[in-house]
């Protein structure tokens, strides 16, 4: 019998849809068993999110300011073969209740010397992301040995317009006659995501409990866009210094925050439709020079997994 812990955090249900197709295939196999925990906030988060505080909660997210969250379904003893952390990406930081979880002293038990999957679903960056839950599972005793990354592949143009729209107002589309297409992940790749759970349940019984080799290489469980590699971390710089000063200035309801929220988010959005654009040019220019560079930050991003599909052309 392999047992096998999933975790998550979904707040519209679609990293749940994708934890479903994942697991399906374990859980249809009798020689495992498959516990799914849900991390729960004690004061669920709204949705959709009024404005000021979406954004406002930018600062706890970078700070990592959040509740600790020990799930009492969650049996801290039992000695699991696999862990699936399943989350998704609150501005560039896992997001608040999976942190909340992370911190627990329940994760110290559960975690510790225990193989991890990695499993998110993200409107497109969630490279830094994942920089932090590799710290954190470090600091747990984890090992992780696989990444699956689900994203919405809209032109980020689109997706600009779209995420918003869908956590602001609840909008998730087609908009403008289906110019900009639905907001998140298609179904086809959730749907897709099955694969991945199908991989697991044929490896993991023959498996070495200390065996750190990835399951998932071949199948295209990561891709990485190298033009958001140096967005993502200008971006993140940019979000530890304001939300320093942000937090100075008081709690998320402080009114001088939430003046200060709305100078910061005008100059970013300034910043998107000026420089990124101006940016990406000189990037596209001096690529030829940058190849290699370029070439061993995918392949960093892209462990343990890997962004080969080989497999899957494979008919896998
Ligand atoms: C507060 C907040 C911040 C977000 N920041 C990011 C982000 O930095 N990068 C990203 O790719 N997606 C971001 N998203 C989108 C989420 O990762 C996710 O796709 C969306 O919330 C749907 O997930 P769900 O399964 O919890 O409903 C953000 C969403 C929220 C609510």
């Amino acid at each position: 019998m392999r047992r096998v812990l999933v975790l998550y955090f979904s707040q519209t249900g679609q990293l749940h849809d994708i934890v479903r197709s994942t697991v399906a295939p374990m859980e249809r196999n009798p020689e495992f068993e498959v516990d799914t925990v849900e991390l729960k906030p004690s004061k669920p988060y709204p949705f959709p999110w009024p404005f000021f505080r979406f954004f406002n909660t930018f600062p706890e997210c970078i700070y990592e300011d959040t509740e600790v969250i020990e799930p009492a379904d969650l049996d801290a003893e039992k000695q699991y073969d696999l862990i699936i952390v399943a989350y998704t990406v609150w501005f560039l930081q896992p997001a608040l209740p999976v942190l909340g979880f992370l911190k627990s002293e329940k994760a110290k038990r559960v975690f510790a010397g225990k193989p991890v999957i990695t499993l998110i679903g993200c409107r497109n960056m969630w490279l830094m992301a994942q920089e932090r839950m590799k710290e954190l599972l470090t600091g747990l005793g984890a090992r992780l040995i696989d990444n699956i990354v689900l994203t919405d592949t809209s032109h980020s143009a689109f997706t600009f317009y779209s995420t918003p729209m869908w956590m602001l107002f609840g909008k998730r589309g087609p908009f403008f006659n289906g110019w900009i297409p639905r907001a998140g992940i298609s179904q086809a790749d959730i749907d897709g995501a099955e694969r991945f759970g199908r991989a697991i349940a044929a490896q993991l019984p023959n498996r070495d409990a200390k065996d750190d080799r990835p399951m998932l290489t071949g199948l295209g469980a990561v891709h990485v866009r190298e033009g958001l590699i140096e967005s993502e971390k200008t971006i993140k710089r940019s979000f530890r210094l304001w939300g320093a000063l942000l937090r100075s200035l008081g709690k998320p309801d402080a009114l001088a925050r939430q003046f200060v929220i709305l100078l910061y988010f005008l100059f970013l959005f300034l910043v998107i439709i000026t420089v990124v654009p101006i940016l990406a040019v000189i990037k596209m220019i001096l690529k030829p020079l940058a190849k290699a560079s370029i070439a061993k930050q995918r392949e960093y991003f892209a462990a343990p997994s890997g962004e080969s599909s080989q497999l899957l052309e494979r008919g896998a």
